[in-house]
């Protein structure tokens, strides 16, 4: 079983890395929205301030690398170099699913070395919903998010992804209560997030009912899972089966406006964040945090953590760039404010 895992693993980065992965259709919607120049700022760039909080953690930039690896080797070199970027950086970091350390202890160096390597910086486990409903439970996950020693945990809401998926688990009934339980009983914070195909406003509300504080909306706009897999496919009948969900989902910037609408939930936002401008619209719009997936795991692949440090970089320095062009010096005044965002489709 175990072994099976590793190697879906090992073809999701390789196909990830190698293959064209994009919605091309669909986008994320961040190209309908522009800033409001102010060609008066009244404030120096040198003070303008992009540290956010996050679980306890003062970011030096409101970033977070998403959940991508874990389990065998090559993810450990993969986990190691993302954590020593985010922790030289001052951001976030998610790690791929645990399942592969759930189902074979031997698993777990893959996931100790981020913390290792990251002392500094905010670390968040990850599972997939439908593991939950038909495995693990909290006192199993409780050991596990100790030995990793992270802050947090994400559970992946994958649907789509499990339905096509050659060997996926499309297990979703009694997902909430699920969740509910685990949210009540596990002495860590957990966060849900999609896997690229975004949140609905049902699916927000109903998780702020089930007592969930973070989303992570992982919207429709980059990376798609129905391409992803349709690449593991050797059947033709299923590859045609999982072109028909090539362009599905809820983009990206439609799921922001998703959870905006429900108040007190906390917005991660992530999908098709390829770009800094992105980054600094997605905080625009209202979110605490953005994240990305690909173009961190691309930028390691070509550059190792020096590439992987630049891009962060690029990413913070366009946002401060936007703060200051906006005339907000700090995140307090810049995140979720109408006055600078204006959408307008070219
Ligand atoms: C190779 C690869 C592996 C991933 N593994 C996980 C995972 O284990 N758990 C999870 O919640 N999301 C996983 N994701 C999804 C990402 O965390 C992210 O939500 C998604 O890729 C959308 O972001 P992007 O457009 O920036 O890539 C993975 C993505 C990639 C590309």
């Amino acid at each position: 079983m175990t072994k099976k895992i590793l190697t879906r693993k090992k073809e999701h980065l390789q196909i990830a890395n190698d293959e064209p992965i994009h919605f091309h259709e669909l986008t994320t919607g961040f190209e309908d929205y522009h800033f409001v120049h102010n060609a008066l700022p009244e404030i120096d760039l040198k003070d303008v301030n992009i540290k956010a909080n996050f679980l306890g953690y003062e970011l030096q930039s409101p970033l977070m690398i998403s959940s991508i690896s874990g389990g065998e080797d090559e993810s450990k070199q993969l986990n190691r170099d993302l954590a020593r970027a985010a922790n030289q950086s001052g951001i976030a970091l998610s790690l791929g699913s645990i399942r592969p350390a759930l189902e074979n202890p031997e698993c777990i160096g893959s996931y100790q070395i981020a913390r290792k390597e990251a002392p500094n910086i905010p670390i968040i486990a990850n599972i997939g919903a439908s593991q939950l409903v038909k495995e693990y439970k909290s006192k199993q996950l409780s050991k596990i998010l100790k030995q990793i020693d992270v802050n947090a945990i994400s559970i992946h809401l994958n649907p789509l992804q499990e339905a096509l998926q050659p060997e996926g688990e499309p297990h979703f009934k009694g997902v909430s209560r699920a969740i509910e339980i685990l949210r009540e009983t596990l002495p860590y914070p957990v966060i849900v997030k999609e896997v690229g195909f975004g949140l609905s406003l049902d699916a927000i509300k109903r998780l702020q009912k089930m007592g969930i504080q973070w989303v992570d909306v992982a919207g429709s706009g980059g990376t798609s899972w129905s391409r992803i897999e349709h690449h593991r496919m050797k059947s033709q009948n299923k590859k045609d089966i999982a072109t028909q969900f090539f362009e599905w989902g809820i983009p990206t910037v439609e799921s922001i406006q998703n959870a905006i609408k429900v108040k007190q939930m906390k917005i991660i936002a992530s999908g098709g964040i390829d770009t800094g401008l992105k980054f600094a619209k997605a905080i625009a719009l209202g979110a605490e945090l953005a994240g990305a997936a690909i173009p961190f795991l691309q930028a390691r692949n070509k550059g190792g953590v020096t590439r992987v440090c630049d891009l962060i970089n690029v990413y913070s320095e366009t946002l401060r760039i936007a703060m200051f062009c906006t005339g907000n010096q700090d995140l307090a005044r810049f995140r979720g404010n109408k006055s600078i965002i204006s959408y307008r489709k070219l």
